[in-house]
């Protein structure tokens, strides 16, 4: 059997990690792999997330399954945290290895219950059409972001999803936009949430960086404001950047709905399909969700650390902003973007050239984890990006 399948390459963004740990230059700058860095280029753990293991591993008394949908008490406080008050429609959700697993899901539902179609910005976090493609849903694409001028391309992004045929879904994400840190407008928020609701679209909303943007309730206002307009939404939620736990695969899929017998049917349908693909989600990444969000001392301090977390990243694109500023008369923007990316207008030649004669890492689409930057790295940075940006 083996012989008739053809070897896969790796994910480019993969294959980038082997490159750069083969780099043995001392002073060589990683912006390729999408996870936060301290200052010294660390990945922590969190406070809140030890002090909450060390809990668990004192108070635990079972390994036994947890339930089809994952545990309860976490999905109603990760619910909470996203979707605030509810905006008057009852979600019902299940617990997932990841977001990734979350948009998996929310994919198997669109397939066996919608259109089968689904609209994707560009660009997008590359896993998006691979997920989406693999549940056998057709791709189409509207117009998200202009890497040129760094502007989103509204007015065609809102030409595109009002001629979206009734019934289709639309990928849309919470807040610090993978891979070009683009933020919508509140008036541009009300305007999409509008033109979703007159077209009857199904929102699937990817929110993996609430917290990292503008605070944990700014990054969830957009996502609240369709909500409210919609009689129905999938929102899928990824837990690995916001609690830095990526490795524990902790995430939700919530299908909100008008009425809680219409959530609980979706619900339903998304436990069935997770039951025939790996059954039941991992628990100690939620488990660690559950007890930082039901403790109120962990909880401040989890909304502590993040806030410096924030600090620190929008501080770096401060800083590197200033720095580009004298030779790109874009670089404003990158200040003004949100989360830990931000795409820039290099060609292929240029990453590549970057990564050879400079040791700086990025993949070739010239997507840059703002977090990957060190304070000290900035005026190098800069000084060989100018020539090629300006
Ligand atoms: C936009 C977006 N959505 C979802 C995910 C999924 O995250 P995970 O499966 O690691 O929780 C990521 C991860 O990089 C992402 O950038």
């Amino acid at each position: 059997m083996f012989d008739k399948l053809a070897s896969q390459p790796n994910d480019p963004l993969l294959a980038l990690i082997g490159l750069y740990n083969a780099d043995h230059r001392a002073d060589k700058i990683d912006l390729g792999v999408g996870v936060y860095r301290d200052d010294l280029g660390r990945t922590p753990v969190m406070r809140s997330v030890k002090a909450a293991e060390k809990e668990l591993l004192e108070k635990q008394d079972s390994k036994s399954y947890v339930a089809p949908e994952g545990d309860r008490v976490f999905l109603d406080l990760l619910w909470d945290l996203v979707g605030g008050k509810g905006q008057g429609k009852f979600a019902a959700g299940v617990q997932t290895p990841g977001g990734s697993g979350a948009l998996r899901l929310a994919s198997d539902l669109i397939a066996r219950a919608g259109s089968g179609r689904i609209h994707l910005g560009l660009p997008s976090w590359p896993n998006h059409a691979g997920i989406f493609g693999a549940t056998g849903l057709s791709v189409e694409t509207y117009p998200y972001f202009d890497v040129p001028t760094q502007d989103v391309r509204f007015a065609s992004m809102m030409k595109a999803l009002s001629s979206a045929p009734r019934g289709d879904a639309v990928l849309i994400h919470a807040s610090c936009h993978n891979p070009t840190g683009a933020t919508l407008t509140s008036a541009q928020w009300e305007e999409l949430a509008a033109v979703i609701a007159e077209r009857r679209l199904v929102p699937l909303i990817d929110s993996a960086y609430q917290g990292f943007g503008a605070g944990i309730e700014e990054d969830a206002a957009g996502l609240r404001t369709i909500i409210a307009a919609v009689p129905e939404a999938l929102v899928a939620v990824s837990c690995s950047k916001s609690f830095g736990i990526y490795r524990e695969r902790t995430g939700a899929i919530f299908a909100v709905a008008e009425t809680q017998d219409a959530a609980d049917i979706a619900r339903s349908n998304l436990v069935t399909m997770a039951r025939t693909s790996y059954s039941m989600p991992p628990d100690h990444g939620a488990a660690v969700v559950r007890t930082i969000l039901s403790t109120e001392s962990l909880r401040q301090d989890w909304i502590d650390e993040l806030n410096s977390m924030r600090d620190r990243l929008n501080g770096l694109r401060r800083e590197l902003a200033a720095a580009l500023g004298d030779g790109w008369q874009l670089a404003p923007q990158i200040a003004e973007q949100q989360g830990m990316f931000s795409l820039l207008p290099l060609k292929e030649a240029d990453v590549l050239a970057l990564r050879k004669e400079h040791g700086i890492y990025m993949p070739t689409s010239g997507r840059i984890n703002i977090a990957g930057l060190k304070s000290e790295d900035i005026p190098r940075v800069a000084a060989v990006l100018k020539p090629l940006l300006g």
